[in-house]
């Protein structure tokens, strides 16, 4: 497994990074990439593994030639890799690999052994829609206030917790937000939900790939329950997650999707499941999925998490002070370079008097650095963030579905890995110095039904870069 040669230089573990990018004037530019918390881009070591992999990939489970038990035997140490990384055991939790946060949150929810008596599912207002839909139709769900600049209200989950007492089964919170970097003390909140006789889940898709996660025995007060991550945004893009949870949920009832691998044995009419994690992974498994994401998570864990965190909160601090200075600009959340440590490198903003979308547009379009605009995913706790009153989310809601998305609220958002350096910001900040003062160069028009701005007579030549290879010419 490489290592940068100076501690905090990492670009050189990454795929790609030095690519050049086309600009709207013709220009090529090597990109740079400021939209992390959405997807990573794979670090050599991922891509290197599966390379090396794919010449003895083939089936998994039962199959007997030797490529057969060589990729069972990686697929099954993936999940002893990925149930230490997040300091969890294997006789107290299974590890089911799934496609992503979205599929753990979901799976779990239908899993999990919500009762008439036990009904209630607390999460907050600054949840991802991912930790946030898939409980409405299961149980009943009760968000937790925030504070004015974002945080969970504390007191606010303390009540809830008493008002509901013993109707509520399962707390879902995220361990840090995917639109201001707010890190939860979960820990905490595990303490006390425990003490109220419920679970805790802990959505890490933002958290696993900046800080250490550790679980905790299930003896310690402070353990979490369930964790549900994202190879995607631990530079393993090759479609696979884990839900890492409590092995004694998933040894009850019936798995939420039937199929092959499932089950012990079958009859015509009758089913006697598989322990977990197998009866909860219907069908053939994403294997090389699995070995990216534990390849990934061994390349971070011989960066060390400290590391990754150090490096983080000093860049997160510096852009913090540069951001503040550029004129019009407003910053959402913990504004304070000082706490960056307290917090992860994502930072949402706005330009006074130019539309999110527009800004985030000429930024990729001009300046070749790739953000996010919008509001990511997270309706509710955009809202709250820019203090929109109800007549006004109701106005968005009816533009919304009339088609027109054209002055939806948003904020764009820069979110860093740990390649970015202070070179990415100041090349931020500087472009962000030109849209301010109007010194674009495009003529953009806005797409009503997306909000999107795209540039006037200009067009990507996605060919020019990848192509899948299929001659189109002559098709219908
Ligand atoms: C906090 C949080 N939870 C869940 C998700 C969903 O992750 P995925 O799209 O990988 O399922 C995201 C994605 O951005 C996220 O940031």
């Amino acid at each position: 497994m490489s290592l940068p040669s100076h501690p905090f230089d990492f670009r050189s573990l990454f795929v790609g990074l030095d690519v050049k990018t086309p600009r709207l004037d013709g220009s090529q530019q090597p990109y740079i990439n400021l939209d992390n918390a959405a997807s990573t881009p794979p670090f050599k070591a991922v891509q290197e593994a599966v390379d090396g992999f794919l010449s003895y990939y083939s089936s998994v489970h039962r199959g007997t030639g030797f490529k057969s038990q060589l990729s069972t035997h990686a697929y099954e140490e993936a999940r002893q890799i990925t149930l230490q990384f997040l300091g969890a055991n294997a006789h107290q939790h299974t590890c089911i690999f799934v496609k992503n946060t979205t599929e753990a949150i979901n799976k779990l929810a239908r899993r999990f052994p919500f009762t008439a008596e036990r009904d209630v599912l607390l999460t907050s207002v600054m949840e991802h829609h991912s930790n946030d839909l898939p409980w409405r139709p299961v149980a009943h769900t009760v968000h937790i206030d925030l504070t004015p600049d974002g945080r969970l209200d504390e007191a606010s989950f303390d009540a809830e917790l008493a008002r509901y007492g013993r109707r509520v089964a399962l707390v879902a919170i995220s361990g840090a937000s995917n639109v201001t970097g707010i890190l939860n003390p979960v820990h905490r909140l595990a303490e006390k939900t425990h003490a109220a006789e419920a679970q805790i889940v802990v959505d890490c898709a933002q958290l696993a790939p900046h800080r250490r996660i550790d679980m905790l025995p299930l003896d310690n007060p402070a353990h979490l329950d369930f964790v549900a991550i994202s190879a995607h945004k631990m530079y393993a893009p090759f479609g696979s997650g884990a839900l890492v949870g409590r092995r004694d949920v998933f040894e009850h009832g019936d798995p939420d999707m039937r199929g092959g691998g499932t089950v012990e044995i079958v009859t015509l009419d009758d089913v006697v499941w598989a322990e977990p994690p197998d009866r909860e992974e219907a069908g053939s498994p994403n294997v090389v999925g699995a070995v990216a994401l534990a390849v990934a998570i061994h390349q971070l864990d011989s960066i060390g998490m400290h590391n990754v965190a150090h490096h983080e909160a000093n860049l997160t601090a510096y852009a913090l002070k540069r951001l503040s200075r550029v004129p019009g600009l407003r910053l959402f959340g913990d504004r304070d370079p000082l706490s960056a440590g307290e917090r992860l490198g994502v930072i949402p903003f706005m330009l006074e008097g130019i539309s999110h979308f527009k800004v985030s547009a000429i930024l990729g379009y001009e300046f070749g650095i790739g953000v996010r605009s919008g509001c990511f995913c997270a309706h509710p706790y955009i809202l709250h963030l820019l203090g929109l009153s109800a007549d006004e989310s109701r106005r968005v809601r009816s533009n919304i579905l009339a088609g027109d998305r054209s002055d939806m609220p948003g904020m764009v958002r820069a979110s860093f890995g740990l390649y970015n350096s202070t070179g990415d910001v100041d090349r931020l900040v500087e472009a962000l110095e030109y849209i301010s003062r109007g010194d674009y160069s495009g003529t953009y028009h806005q797409v009503r039904s997306t909000g999107e701005y795209v540039p006037e007579d200009w067009s990507p030549q996605f060919e020019r870069y990848f192509s899948i290879g299929v001659d189109r010419r002559g098709a219908a």
